[in-house]
């Protein structure tokens, strides 16, 4: 039994990957460049799914925080491509497969709602035409959908920010605050929809390997915190302060006005379905998070 993950070479792919084949499955990735236990997107189109393919997973996107690249026109074409175009991709393979694998889990994110310093978002929330991240959502989500005729069990992981060593904005924020220089972002009152990597790893295999599980789930933890409840517990983890604020007007100079609002302004979402589910979350408080990201 294999399960193939369209972006799994990344951050949350290399995670899951690790606890798919921990737990006894095989894991194939479907990439852009060749390699081994890798496929690439032209053989998928080629070749159709790989033999003896249980599940498959899409997870493909140009990251939107790259502060290397600008955000113009071609840039938002780039990330949106990255998502729609792969997602499709793997649905028409799955629609042409002839073997049909059970289930299908696509990533989306919690863009997909309008960031509210009050209200509170569930999987059940209606969104996902705000403004262009959470448009984007919706046809990510869309291109996923497989028609009922193919019988295939569907799953949409509407993500937070996820947290974790070796990637995403853990990455971008550990060497400020690591030299004292952290702080929050902006007002820090803003909601901070965050994950533990594990756990999306987690809710991703949890989806594929339980036959119930369908429909959206939302990946963030089940206690959500603001900016600065956020920062304050990082840098305390480091034993640091966390006195050195980021003012919006930087965040906008660095990504755009556009992208600037992921990270000044947040959304509070809750994993309502997951937790219904029965999924168990191994760092359900910001807390514990921090203190193993810096261990
Ligand atoms: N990290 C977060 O905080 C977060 C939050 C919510 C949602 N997400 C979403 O979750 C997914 C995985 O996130 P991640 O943090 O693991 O990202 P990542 O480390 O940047 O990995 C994403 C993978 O997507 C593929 N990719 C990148 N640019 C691409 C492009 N232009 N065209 C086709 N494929 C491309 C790459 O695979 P190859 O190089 O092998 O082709 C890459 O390994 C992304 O879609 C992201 O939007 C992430």
């Amino acid at each position: 039994m294999s399960i193939l993950i369209g972006g799994g070479s990344g951050f949350v792919g290399g995670e899951l990957s690790k606890l798919l084949v921990k737990n006894g499955l095989k894991v194939i990735l479907v990439s852009r460049s060749a390699g081994s236990n890798k496929i690439t997107w032209k053989d998928l189109e080629k070749n159709g799914l790989p033999k003896d393919c249980s599940g498959v997973v899409s997870m493909a996107g140009e990251n939107i925080l790259n502060p290397f690249k600008r955000w113009n026109e071609d840039f938002k074409s780039e990330v949106r491509s990255s998502r729609i175009d792969t997602t499709k991709a793997l649905a028409q393979a799955i629609m042409e497969a002839e073997n049909k694998p059970k289930v299908f889990v696509s990533m989306s994110g919690v863009a997909y709602h309008k960031p509210d310093d009050i209200k509170e978002y569930t999987e059940e929330s209606s969104g996902g035409d705000y403004d262009f991240l959470s448009r984007l959502t919706t046809e990510w989500e869309a291109a996923a959908k497989l028609p009922n005729s193919c019988n295939v069990r569907q799953i949409v992981v509407r993500t937070g920010v996820v947290l974790g060593r070796n990637g995403g904005m853990i990455k971008q924020i550990y060497l400020p605050f690591y030299m004292g220089a952290g702080g929050k972002i902006g007002s820090g009152l803003q909601w901070f929809p965050w994950i533990h990597v594990s756990d999306v790893a987690g809710i991703f295999a949890y989806a594929i390997q339980n036959e119930n599980v369908n429909g959206v789930l939302n990946a963030v933890a089940p206690n959500p915190v603001t900016n600065s409840q956020f920062t304050s517990s990082f840098a305390g983890a480091m034993w640091r302060p966390s006195i050195f604020p980021t003012p919006g007007f930087m965040m906008n100079a660095l990504f755009g006005a556009e992208r600037g609002k992921v990270i000044l302004e947040g959304q509070k979402v809750l994993p309502k379905r997951t937790l219904e589910y029965g999924y168990k979350f191994k760092y359900p408080d910001i807390d514990s998070a921090c203190k193993e990201i810096v261990c």
